[in-house]
């Protein structure tokens, strides 16, 4: 089993205070302005806006006022794919834009800040992970989409939390074993679910690795009713007390089929902007991070999706900054994972079209 090295440690360290130093600030004149001059830019730039469910509000609003897309990873990478704009401008976070550069290279990929990383994706680093999976030939790779360019070429298939237990279970099907990078909370979720044979990768997610199952269960104390919903990157003693666990896409379809008027979410609060505009009849608690032995640094909001603001991606979009540029023959061998997992929830999606 590998280590989260302490020069990882140090990276996410660091890139946590830049991201603190870089958090946007809010100007309701101001952000009104930017709005009408990002919306301006991204018709002269025939551009379209891809932001993920954990970005600022202000972001999301903005993607859907002008024909973008706000969802998780899986679907901003179909989204992207299959829109005719020649430049794709993504808030999210880096492995986000790059996975958008590979399925497009004839696109141009721009990004609000090139600073925005993951945790997961920081705590495996390609010359490492390589050799884990030289070490054992005999498994299938399968890697999260939250990776680098270069892992995601080393590996067999790309998921995300959206398909993971589907695809892990087909492979898990024709008698594979399997290796699976790199949070090690979903990856053993997957492998209670599957009972699958699955070596893990030791990365986290700083953001839902806080949430705390004792905290969820004092404010079970307090509203009984509440229904809690985790992302299933969250420790196991936290998905142990959920009672839906899901991507951040099927966290907002399980609220929005329950007839229950209260949850408890265990995931990025960036999520709420959806949920209340679906459900302005529900009500909504993040999940503590607090609570004896917590460190919160993040408490519940990823900082790197929070370097996503206004005004950066008004200056990307200006001048054509943070461009996302991914070594083609890289890019290519990525490619090839990445489209495995496009067929496959293509696939899905026609099943279940299908069959009703
Ligand atoms: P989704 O794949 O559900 O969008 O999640 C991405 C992510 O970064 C979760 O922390
Ligand atoms: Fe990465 Fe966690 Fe942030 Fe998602 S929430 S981008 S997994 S650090």
């Amino acid at each position: 089993m590998t280590e989260f090295s302490a020069a990882e440690h140090q990276l996410v360290r660091d890139h946590l205070l830049y991201a603190e130093s870089h958090k946007p600030h809010h100007d309701p004149a101001r952000d009104k302005v930017l709005r009408d001059k990002i919306k301006q830019l991204l018709k002269q730039h025939n551009a379209v806006l891809l932001a993920h469910y954990y970005t600022d509000p202000l972001l999301q609003q903005l993607a859907e006022e002008t024909g973008g897309c706000v969802s998780d990873s899986l679907e901003m990478a179909r989204f992207g794919h299959e829109h005719p704009a020649q430049t794709v401008v993504v808030a999210g976070v880096r492995f986000m834009g790059e996975t958008a550069k590979i399925l497009n290279p004839e696109k141009r990929v721009l990004m609000p800040t090139l600073e925005a990383t993951c945790s997961l994706d920081v705590g495996c680093p390609i010359d490492r992970f390589s050799a884990f999976c030289d070490a054992h030939p005999d498994r299938v790779v399968v890697v999260y989409a939250n990776t680098s360019a270069a892992v995601k070429a080393r590996a067999d298939w790309v998921v995300t939390s959206s398909i993971a237990l589907k695809v892990v279970e087909h492979l898990h099907d024709q008698g594979k074993k399997i290796i699976w990078a790199p949070d090690q909370h979903l990856g053993n979720y997957v492998q209670r679910e599957t009972g699958a044979d699955v070596l893990l990768w030791d990365g986290a997610c700083i953001v839902h690795e806080e949430f705390k199952a004792k905290g969820i269960l004092d404010l079970k104390q307090v509203y009984p009713d509440a229904v809690v919903l985790a992302h299933p990157e969250s420790p196991r003693a936290v998905l142990d007390v959920a009672d839906y666990i899901g991507s951040t896409t099927q966290i907002i379809n399980a609220a929005r089929e329950s007839s229950a008027k209260r949850f408890i979410v265990a995931t990025d609060q960036g999520i709420f902007y959806k949920l209340q505009q679906q459900m302005p009849n529900k009500e909504f608690f993040i999940a503590p991070t607090a609570g004896s032995g917590a460190t919160c640094r993040s408490c519940a909001n990823c900082p790197w999706m929070a370097m996503n603001a206004l005004d950066n991606l008004a200056d990307s979009l200006e001048h054509g900054t943070n461009e996302i540029f991914v070594d083609p023959e890289l890019g290519k061998r990525a490619m090839i994972p990445l489209q495995r997992m496009l067929d496959f929830a293509r696939q899905l999606r026609e099943k279940v079209s299908g069959n009703a």
